[in-house]
């Protein structure tokens, strides 16, 4: 055996899985092959009570099955079989005559806690790193181990439902509370606590041991969960919402979650036999998807993100430690930008604004960020104090003598902006980087007055700071390796996927937002009714229309930036003359309540008509939407190819993930760049001169993009 090894601590034996060379443990052929060499090895051995299966890595104990493994297999049968061996290898585990104790800490996922579930009995740590669940939906496939089987037997299946079809993942606690483990402990006696365990179910024998004692605290679904969870016409309606809800939130692009209640439900209403061979089934059909596939691609690109420190080929720095932040402006951004270095990186950290009463709301916004994180019980009563302590406030930039690092949310004003950072670096040390958070100035711009142009950067964040995932770095010409690396570093500290970008307008996310943005105001002002374009584009896959992104981001804000844009690009990335007339209205969007939308009470409702009266049009919807689906999405592929082939970004693999991260870009199409391969360069340019010729210049082809049409060019060889 080369992953487990077995130690014998009295009459229980220890099986310790610590898969040599990989950082994190995981179900492969290997593995697997281990565990059926140690079972059949300890089944006959008399001196051998019972089983504790534990982790030798530090922070997982299993991450699931090798999803690399997949990546080497191609047709639905040989899934198929992978999850049917999975399924087999996991009942002969759980049919073991010994009692078997799961020792958990660190992330136990997917076909780890499938393996966890096929234990008699599990202990879980309490440390933040234990996370247990099974994001199976996320790869766009389904628990293919028995997941979709034990789990509804062991917490009821609302709440398994809760877990599977969304593909969650749960902290020790929670876990605990939901009866997923049955006891929950500190990390430095969980080795005890399961060779206590192990002892005590050694006592019980046959019969004894399936009636195992109850966990602690068995899952509290009341009667109302009693009624839905164990009635038969209650678990149809169970399954009808859980349907109708993921159909909603997925628009039918994602087939997994679906297949995966069809699974549970094969399961618990005609048994285990059936359940078991529906599952492996529809694994095997999900696993040969194009959905599967490009979840599964982007899971690999931001796992790689995670160790790119951003540098060009060759050039290496180490990142300098970051412990305190300054942060100026204390509006929206700031405070944002303050509440999650707090309580991703645990910083401590200084907002300055020019009057206290700023000062006041912006911590109290940056101290709703930590109290979010204690009410869904991501931090303790005791973390949250420890944390909120280290957010402080002023008017006074001296305060920031000792900071390793300040990022500037100020207005998107050059002047203003050079002033900032001219202020900070005469008050900082020269090792303090200094970080502009703009959308629209180059950084270069703002950095040319600097004294230390080495330690100037931009550092792109999106709204709102706490959830959205993405972060563009912008170094410029000057900016140093050390610089870089530093935030790259720190970005991800605070929780964030980073990608680097070159400082041209718009930067990478901005820049191919913006056309699509311009389009869907050409369509709007031609008489297409709002909800229809929001509706074509969520029908593509978008979490939310162009319309209503445009509401929410602001029009003013939106305007400023596209006014940047077209300064930078020319026609082709002319505004519609829409948002001006909007702005002569008093029309900024959600936050006044007058946009596209009505906002009664700050809901969103309906299109607000007066719009079309304003816009001096009838909106008619169109018999064929296609078309209109074409401008919107060609015209960002073509500023993304454009983008891409100027360098913007570093990499395809970096473009695709900040077009899914920052827009909400279609993960199940992998993003533009992959969307172009797929679709591939001759018939994105076939389109796109169908489109000149019907709407103008706009629509002409990126000559890279022609290129690469011509000699078959991919983005991803
Ligand atoms: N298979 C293959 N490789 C995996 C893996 C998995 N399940 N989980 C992690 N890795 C690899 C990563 O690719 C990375 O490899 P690299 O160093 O060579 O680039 C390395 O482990 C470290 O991963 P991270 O950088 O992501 O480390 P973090 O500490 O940030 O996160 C983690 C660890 C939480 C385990 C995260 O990696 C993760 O979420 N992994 C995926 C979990 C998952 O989706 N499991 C379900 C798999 S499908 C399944 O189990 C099917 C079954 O039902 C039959």
């Amino acid at each position: 055996m080369t992953a487990l090894t077995i130690s014998r601590h009295g009459g229980t034996a220890v099986l310790t899985l610590d898969l040599p060379g990989e950082p994190v443990n995981k179900l492969n052929a290997a593995v697997k092959a281990d565990f059926e060499t140690a079972l059949a090895e300890l089944r006959g051995d008399a001196m051998v009570r019972a089983l504790v299966i534990i982790s030798g890595k530090p922070d997982t104990f299993i991450a699931g099955a090798d999803i690399e493994e997949f990546t080497r297999l191609s047709t639905q049968e040989e899934f198929t079989r992978l999850s049917r061996e999975g399924q087999e290898m996991l009942q002969r585990l759980d049919d073991f005559p010994k009692p078997v104790v799961c020792a958990i800490h660190g992330a136990c996922l997917g076909g780890g806690f499938e393996l966890a579930l096929a234990c008699d009995w599990r202990i879980a740590t309490d440390h933040p790193k234990t996370q247990l669940g099974l994001p199976e939906v996320q790869l766009g496939l389904l628990p293919g181990a028995g997941g979709c089987q034990r789990l509804p037997l062991l917490i009821g299946l609302s709440a398994a439902l809760g877990i599977i079809m969304p593909g969650k993942t749960e902290s020790g606690s929670k876990a605990f509370r939901l009866g997923m483990v049955d006891e929950l402990v500190p990390k430095s006696i969980l080795l005890d606590t399961a060779l206590k365990a192990a002892d005590r179910l050694a006592g019980l024998v046959g019969a004894e041991l399936q009636l195992r004692p109850l966990p602690a605290r068995p899952p509290k679904t009341g009667l109302m969960g009693a009624i839905f969870d164990r009635t038969r016409p209650g678990r149809r309606f169970v399954y009808w919402k859980a349907r109708k809800d993921t159909l909603a939130k997925t628009g039918g692009h994602y087939p997994a979650p679906l297949a995966a209640l069809e699974a549970v439900r094969a399961g618990l209403e005609q048994g285990g036999p059936a359940g078991y061979a529906v599952e492996h089934r529809l694994f095997g059909e999900l696993a040969a998807t194009d959905v599967s596939r490009k979840l599964i691609g982007i899971f690999f690109a931001t796992t790689a993100l995670k160790k790119d420190d951003g540098l060009p080929p060759g050039v290496t720095a180490k990142p300098r430690a970051i412990e305190r932040l300054g942060v100026i402006g204390s509006g929206f951004m700031g405070a944002g930008i303050a509440g999650t270095a707090v309580s991703s990186a645990g910083v401590d950290v200084r907002l300055k604004d020019t009057e206290l009463s700023r000062i006041g709301k912006g911590l109290k916004a940056a101290t709703d960020i930590l109290s979010g994180r204690l009410k869904r019980r991501r931090i303790t009563r005791f973390e949250f104090e420890r944390l909120a302590a280290l957010l402080s406030g002023g008017t006074d930039s001296a305060s920031f003598a000792r900071a390793d690092l300040v990022i500037e949310a100020v207005f998107e004003d050059l002047e203003v902006k050079r002033a900032v950072l001219a202020e900070t670096e005469a008050v900082t040390r020269p090792e303090t980087i200094f970080a502009t958070n703009t959308s629209t100035i180059p950084i270069a711009e703002i950095a040319a007055q600097a004294s230390r142009p080495d330690r100037v950067l931009g550092m792109h964040f999106f709204s709102p700071v706490d959830r959205m995932p993405l972060l563009e770095i912008i170094p410029t010409g000057k900016t140093s390796p050390e610089t870089i690396a530093t935030a790259v570093h720190f970005g991800r500290r605070m929780g964030k996927t980073v990608i680097v970008v070159r400082d041209h307008p718009g930067f990478w996310v901005n820049r191919i937002l913006m056309p699509y943005l311009n389009e869907a105001g050409y369509a709007l002002a031609e008489g297409v009714p709002m909800e229809v374009l929001d509706r074509v584009m969520t029908r593509f896959g978008f979490p939310v229309g162009p319309v209503t992104l445009l509401d929410e981001v602001g029009l003013d804000v939106g305007a400023k930036a596209a006014g940047v844009m077209h300064a930078a690009f020319g026609d082709r990335l002319k505004p519609s003359p829409l948002i001006g007339r909007m702005l002569e209205d008093k029309r900024f969007g959600r936050k006044n309540g007058r946009g596209f939308y009505l906002y009664p009470k700050g809901k969103k409702a309906g299109p607000d008509e007066t719009v079309y009266d304003l816009l001096g049009v009838r909106p008619l919807a169109p018999a064929d939407t296609t078309i209109i689906e074409q401008r919107l999405v060609y015209s960002m592929l073509n500023e993304a190819a454009m983008a891409a082939d100027e360098g913007v970004v570093r990499s395809p693999r970096d473009g695709d993930v900040g077009a899914i991260f920052g827009i909400g870009y279609p993960p199940f199409r992998g993003g533009p760049l992959r969307y172009i391969d797929d679709l591939g360069a001759a018939k994105v340019v076939e389109v796109l001169r169908d489109l000149e010729r019907r709407h103008g210049s706009r629509f002409t082809p990126a000559p890279s993009l022609v290129g690469r049409a011509e000699q078959t060019v991919r983005f991803y060889p």
